[in-house]
């Protein structure tokens, strides 16, 4: 297996690996470790099934629930990412900055999603190294956020109000709730269990609140100093300077690291259809 970095920040490309469920356990350590180091690993070239898929992930790591998405019937544990040539264009899953149901007592460690028939142009991912930009937070800023917790819901994704934009999309089955509004709170600086290295662990999507001194409840209705921080973290997580953009193919396999990246998909396919299949890997509870 080769591995090549893609960008200065994160992303790399490993070749010359085929991957599966019976894999030899030098090459899966391998692959791990390239993972974990660049945060965004692409694999192209790969032809797995529902359940080689789910059998590659569990060499990573146990499997993660999977809350408000319906698996495919092929498999218990995977997901189809689709959106059919003729839906609307105005909605597409995964379309905004988040971190995988960073909502969840443990969030997911790794997402491992497989290009079946994607777009010749459009479509692409986007992922920000938050390893990255926790290292250039501005020293005071760094210091003021060691004191503050995230509150994360899947309130602005998963709840009833949101039914209607997860109906149009005919070939994924997404069951709304009133669960979705309950929140659990992580420390928004982590340390990455395995390196050991500081990251932001926040997302605008499932961050809805914050809490910490002269900050705010950590509700929806917070106050004016807690808006503006939320903005103020969303918007220097997600800058262009800590970003990769991968342009997909039939086959492509891309991993990633939930604890360390924000990830979203591109809306700019309409009229073609874009389908990849997603198994997600369980973590730890974040650790301030
Ligand atoms: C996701 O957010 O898991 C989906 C990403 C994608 O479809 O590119």
């Amino acid at each position: 297996m080769t591995v090549s970095r893609l960008t200065g920040v994160l992303g790399a490309r490993a070749e010359g690996v085929e991957l599966g469920p019976d894999m030899d356990p030098g090459v899966v350590a391998e692959l791990r470790a390239a993972l974990i180091e660049h945060e965004v690993l692409v694999v192209p070239g790969q032809g797995l099934s529902p359940e080689e898929q789910a059998g590659f992930s569990h060499l990573l790591g146990d499997y993660s629930p999977v809350p408000f998405v319906q698996p495919v019937p092929e498999h218990p544990e995977v997901i189809k990412v689709v959106k059919e040539a003729s839906e609307p264009a105005a909605f597409n899953f995964g379309g905004v900055w988040h971190s995988d149901f960073s909502f969840l007592d443990a969030p997911p460690a790794f997402t491992v999603l497989h290009a079946i028939d994607v777009p010749d142009v459009g479509g692409d991912t986007v992922w920000a190294s938050m390893t990255t930009a926790c290292a250039q937070l501005p020293e005071e800023m760094r210091q003021a956020l060691e004191q503050v917790t995230a509150v994360h819901s899947a309130s602005a994704s998963y709840s009833p109000a949101q039914q209607g934009l997860h109906s149009g999309l005919s070939g994924m089955d997404i069951r709304t709730s009133e669960s979705a509004h309950e929140t659990r709170e992580h420390p928004l600086l982590v340390t990455h269990p395995e390196t050991g290295k500081r990251s932001l662990f926040f997302n605008g999507t499932y961050v809805r609140g914050l809490r910490g001194p002269g900050i705010g409840d950590g509700t929806d209705e917070g106050g004016a100093h807690e808006k503006k921080l939320l903005r103020w973290l969303h918007d220097f997580t997600t800058h262009v300077r800590f970003t990769f953009r991968h342009r997909w193919s039939d086959g492509d396999v891309v991993l990633w690291d939930n604890r360390t990246t924000q990830h979203l998909a591109l809306n700019d396919y309409g009229g073609q259809r874009r389908e990849l299949n997603r198994t997600t890997v369980a973590g730890p509870e974040p650790v301030g």
